[in-house]
């Protein structure tokens, strides 16, 4: 069963991303403590999931894709700590537990914020330990560095709140959002798995094509679920986008409209991946799992 092996393969991603955690801390401890509890939190681990089973699909069988799996979820969760803040959309549960900010205060919400984020790249940098001069994983970092800031997750944070106070955005704003604040780190999970298992330029095109589609359709999925699931299912509060007058794919195009796309896109995303010469069955059925996520 599809369901049993996700469990398996999250359980064995989660003790990747464990074992790059901080260790030796000094008087720092609390702000190291506020990152292990988000951290730790829990959450579906997807982006790492990516980066190793797209590694897979393209052939990749060494380890060189652990210490990216673990700075993706690092940079992340950052990003999560900072959504939550009260300066941006002010939620106060986050994977099933008090976010950050409630649990640690804001200034120690901040400073984990950064923290992991600096240390996501920290993490990645210790490839080179083991591969000196790698150019895949030289490559694969500069994707990194730019899907996680103004080109990327930040860019698109910058617009998403600029919404917030009037909830009326044009179409092409919207398609900026939805590519870079949850686009760009998904795309960048994809390509970094793809690029370290040395895929060639017309399938880096192919999977950067699957990811646009998969990312759209798991944004889309998640201002869905802000409407139609409920907070313990979810984790983390419905209603956060309303309570925030935030313009998502839903107000835009109405929910029936949005539900059809996320099907379309993913059924598109399916479709491009099979027209590839390369196989991962765990990556495709990842992929039409994301359609009816409930969390
Ligand atoms: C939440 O991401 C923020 C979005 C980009 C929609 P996830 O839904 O992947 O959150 P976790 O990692 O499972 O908690
Ligand atoms: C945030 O989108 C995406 C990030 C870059 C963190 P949302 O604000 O919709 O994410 P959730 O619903 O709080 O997880
Ligand atoms: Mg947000
Ligand atoms: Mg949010
Ligand atoms: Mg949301």
């Amino acid at each position: 069963m599809f369901k049993d092996e996700l469990k398996v393969k999250t359980e064995e991603v989660e003790k990747i991303i464990y074992s790059y955690l901080p260790k030796d801390i000094d008087f720092q401890q609390t702000v190291v403590d506020a990152m292990i509890y988000s951290v730790e939190a829990g959450g579906k681990r997807l982006r790492p999931l990516l980066i190793q089973e797209t590694y897979r699909l393209f052939g990749g069988k060494k380890d060189i894709c652990k210490p990216f799996m673990a700075a993706m979820e690092f940079i992340h969760t950052y990003s999560l700590i900072h959504d939550d803040l009260p300066a941006m959309d002010n939620d106060d549960m986050r994977r099933g537990k008090p976010t950050t900010h409630i649990k640690f205060g804001e200034a120690m919400a901040v400073l984990a914020g950064d923290g992991l984020l600096n240390y996501g790249f920290e993490t990645a940098l210790s490839v080179f330990e083991k591969y000196p001069g790698n150019e895949c994983a030289e490559k694969a970092l500069i994707y990194l560095a730019r899907s996680s800031g103004i080109f990327g997750m930040v860019g698109g944070q910058t617009v998403d709140v600029e919404t917030d106070s009037t909830g009326v955005i044009t179409k092409d704003k919207l398609d900026f959002v939805y590519d870079l604040k949850t686009g760009a780190l998904l795309l960048a999970s994809m390509h970094i798995g793809a690029l370290l298992a040395g895929a060639g330029e017309k399938e880096l095109f192919c999977i950067d094509e699957i990811a646009k589609k998969v990312g759209l359709a798991f944004q889309i999925q998640d201002d869905i679920l802000d409407v139609t699931s409920t907070t313990e299912e979810l984790g983390k509060p419905v209603g956060s986008d309303d309570k925030n007058n935030k313009a998502t794919y839903v107000t835009f195009e109405g929910i029936d409209k949005a539900k059809e796309d996320v099907r379309r896109l993913s059924t598109e995303a399916v479709e491009l991946l099979d027209s590839l010469e390369f196989k991962n069955e765990f990556l495709r059925n990842l992929i039409v799992y994301l359609i009816d996520r409930n969390n």
